[in-house]
């Protein structure tokens, strides 16, 4: 089934074509609420749908056709335009574009007996047109303003191309970078990730779902996928209730809160039980407890795969136990639309499953304001004005180089000069125009970022000489498909003789190595995470070279490269950063921006420490110890190489120690944590300053150290600010032995500090 859209996304000249791409206990409110209006016209709509209509409201399909041409004449793509006039499909995914949408949008409403429209969904993951960092990337700006207002202009772009409808955001929280759709999410931190969130259904949606430049947003993937045993992905997921509830959850019920229309299942089982066929998480967690009002849509064709799963017997088998589960919609199973029926007549599943169902569904469309005019998003004339508007691109370079995080600046090599006489700017990716976009690039034009070199050439003065050298391929083809294993360059070597010699005769190198786009993503799990290919060898040549070299990495997960962080003087983090990556590495690089970023990820020394995280818990035997008898690796430490919560800043800061308005908190009561942040540098400097909790003993045992709140502040040199956080016993509840969201009495511990490994704690006591 999968496989019409892998066609579509082929090289053709040398670019992808991305068109068909990819192809608690407490009762809490949601934000997505029911308007009674808009329930009872779903009461008459309901009231005259056939059940085979209502069963096509739930049905899926991805486009398999090009729909700005005519209809083929045989074959699925023809099906597909019949169902869609029996009324028999209730939404389309990768169907894009202003005109698609709408030739699409016309079958549906004036060919089909009802004419109710179809809702058009795409995965807008990190823009649609105008690509911004990776959601990972964005996520180290720790600038929840900065994220919305991405979401904001991916919304605008994808709803003037005629989308209603986002698969995103990706809110899996990940602990091993082995996972490739790690740099979906935001990181390894159920705080921030809800944050982020929250963030992201924000901007896509914005205040009103049916204004034209807002599209629903799709929660994903419900849930714990990210906790793919061994980052393998689709692998199986084992976790208790209390890391479900404590760790994965949060950021899927921030998501919520903030008003999400829909979320997806996710591919994983967990304990045995498959997300999509699991009661527990869809009708128990989130449509009873948080009161969830919108739809859920599973994943591609995980109904079906209940059956490899081994958890449904065949696929009539799948449609019951989705069904039973309250999976909405069925993307690209067709177990609803072949058995759902037959299940009702025989009195398998009730009616009233089916209507409650149609009525979510019906609910997100009305919201969307299709009912009104199903035509309203498709209109060609917006699509061209609005799609890479320059003011998006200028969001973009913000939010990109508000995503950079500076690793390591020893002897303060960074920021250089803009008029040094020689800059070598070597590496695989250094003038690599794809690679910025990343995985997962929407409707992005391929070769279209603006690379590294180009922007280090426009931020010179004329008498800078900014020379290029390739060094090695990082891939043995030119080629590649999103769909294919990569093959990596190991046996060319040919370049790293002129990469040494232009080394040698600069002032500075700027070294741009890491990841392929395509390294990371769905399907993307390795059992290696440093730098592949030949990489490690022209790094290491060009060091040699000359030692003055800034090593900017371009990469979609957590790398292991701990040669890289002793040897070489300044690094970079720039993941992928989009359609601007090269201005806004260059504004970092020359100083007319201060890196701000902070990592949302632990980074590993090794791949043999995964799954690594810094709010783990303490065991038993924390250690160090004099003896082999604690928790540790005997080859390696178990620090990471750069923790969650680190990065550097051309200013530098000086945390005072912690104070408390009491070392008491009552019931009820607010605490005051505040310290002192200093700038002692001589530049004026962006820093995160960030809030850390310790429940030192607990029904369950609780993690070392666990992020509860963080600020952004501004400071000019020499300026200090007292930066205060206030807690509550919100802030210190969890999920309880008894099954409850409750801060238990007794002790913690309390950080503010630069990052997840810093600082001196105070305690208090919550009474
Ligand atoms: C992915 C989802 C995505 C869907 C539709 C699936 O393979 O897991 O994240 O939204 O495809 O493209």
């Amino acid at each position: 089934m999968r496989k019409t859209t892998v066609r579509k996304a082929a090289w053709i000249g040398g670019c992808l074509v991305v068109l068909g791409m990819m192809g608690a206990s407490a009762l809490s409110a949601s934000g997505f609420q029911v308007d009674p209006a808009v329930e009872r016209k779903i009461d008459e709509l309901l009231a005259k749908m056939t059940l085979e209509e209502k069963i096509g409201q739930m049905n899926q399909y991805s486009s398999s056709f090009d729909l700005t041409g005519p209809p083929p004449d045989a074959g699925w793509g023809r099906r597909q335009y019949d169902d869609i006039r029996q009324g028999r499909v209730g939404s389309m995914l990768n169907v894009i574009g202003a005109e698609a949408t709408r030739r699409a949008q016309e079958l549906a409403v004036n060919e089909s007996r009802l004419g109710i429209p179809l809702i058009f969904g795409f995965d807008v993951i990190h823009g649609f047109r105008t690509t911004f960092p990776i959601p990972l990337g964005e996520a180290a700006s720790w600038d929840v303003e900065a994220v919305e207002a991405s979401a904001r202009v991916a919304a605008t772009e994808a709803a003037a191309a005629g989308l209603h409808w986002t698969f995103a955001p990706m809110v899996d929280i990940c602990r091993d970078a082995r996972w490739g759709r790690i740099m979906e999410g935001a990181g390894e931190d159920p705080f921030l990730g809800a944050q982020m969130a929250a963030a992201r259904v924000r901007g896509f949606q914005g205040a009103d779902l049916a204004a034209v430049d807002t599209v629903a947003a799709c929660v994903k993937h419900y849930a714990a996928y990210g906790f793919a045993e061994a980052g393998r992905d689709y692998n199986t997921v084992d976790i208790s209730e209390a890391t479900l509830r404590n760790v994965v959850l949060p950021p899927f019920h921030a998501a919520v809160e903030a008003g999400a229309a829909t979320l997806m299942n996710s591919f994983n089982e967990i304990g045995g039980i498959p997300a999509t066929g699991s009661v527990h998480l869809v009708r128990e967690i989130l449509k009873r407890e948080w009161g969830f009002q919108g739809f859920v849509v599973s994943d591609w064709g995980s109904i079906a795969e209940l059956v490899p799963h081994g958890y449904a017997s065949d696929l009539k088998d799948a449609a019951r136990l989705a069904a039973l589960a309250g999976s909405d919609m069925d993307m690209e199973g067709r177990a609803y639309i072949q058995h759902l029926e037959s299940l009702v007549e025989s009195g398998v599943i009730d009616i009233k499953l089916i209507d409650e169902a149609v009525r979510r569904i019906l609910r997100v469309k009305y919201r969307l304001g299709l009912f009104d005019d199903p035509f309203r998003y498709s209109d060609p004339d917006r699509e061209k004005r609005l799609l890479l508007h320059p003011d998006h691109l200028k969001i973009a370079r913000d939010v990109a180089r508000k995503s950079i995080v500076l690793l390591k600046n020893d002897g303060e090599l960074l920021p250089l000069s803009k008029s040094l006489g020689r800059i070598a700017v070597i590496g695989p990716l250094a003038a690599d125009k794809d690679a910025p976009l990343g995985s997962w690039r929407g409707n992005a034009v391929p070769n279209s970022a603006v690379s590294l070199l180009e922007g280090v050439r426009e931020a010179v003065g004329s008498s800078t000489e900014v020379v290029y050298e390739l060094g090695v391929a990082l891939l043995a083809a030119e080629e590649r498909s999103f769909a294919q294993n990569l093959v990596f360059n190991t046996t060319d070597r040919s370049g790293i003789p002129q990469a040494v010699e232009a080394a040698r005769q600069a002032d500075v190198v700027i070294l741009a190595v890491g990841e392929d786009a395509f390294q990371t993503g769905e399907g993307r799990s390795q059992t290696e995470i440093g730098l592949k290919g030949l990489q490690d060898e022209l790094v290491k040549a060009v060091l040699e070279a000359n030692p003055k070299t800034v090593v900017v990495l371009m990469n979609g997960r957590p790398l292991a490269i701990p040669e890289i962080a002793e040897n070489a003087p300044a690094i970079l983090e720039t993941w992928f950063l989009g359609s601007e990556a090269g201005h806004a590495i260059a504004d970092v690089l020359f100083g007319d921006y201060n890196p701000s970023g902070k990592l949302p990820v632990s980074f590993p020394r090794r791949v043999g420490q995964l799954p690594l995280y810094y709010n783990h818990k303490s065991t038993g035997r924390p250690g160090p110890s004099d003896m082999v008898f604690w928790s540790h690796f005997t080859d390696e430490s178990n620090d990471p190489l750069f923790p969650f919560g680190y990065g550097l800043s051309y200013a530098t800061f000086e945390y005072s120690p912690v104070t408390l308005s009491s070392d008491k908190l009552q019931r009820g009561d607010r605490l005051q944590v505040s310290a002192t942040v200093k700038n002692t540098g001589s530049r004026a400097g962006t820093e995160v300053v960030q809030l850390y909790v310790r429940d030192m003993v607990g029904s369950l045992t609780r993690p070392v150290r666990e992020l509860r709140g963080f600020q952004k502040i501004e400071l000019e040199p020499g300026q200090s600010e007292k930066v205060t956080f206030t807690l509550t016993e919100k802030d210190l509840a969890f999920y309880t032995a008894d099954a409850r969201w409750e801060a238990e009495p007794g002790r913690f511990q309390v950080w503010i500090a630069p990052h997840s490994q810093a600082g001196e704690p105070v305690e208090f006591e919550l009474e």
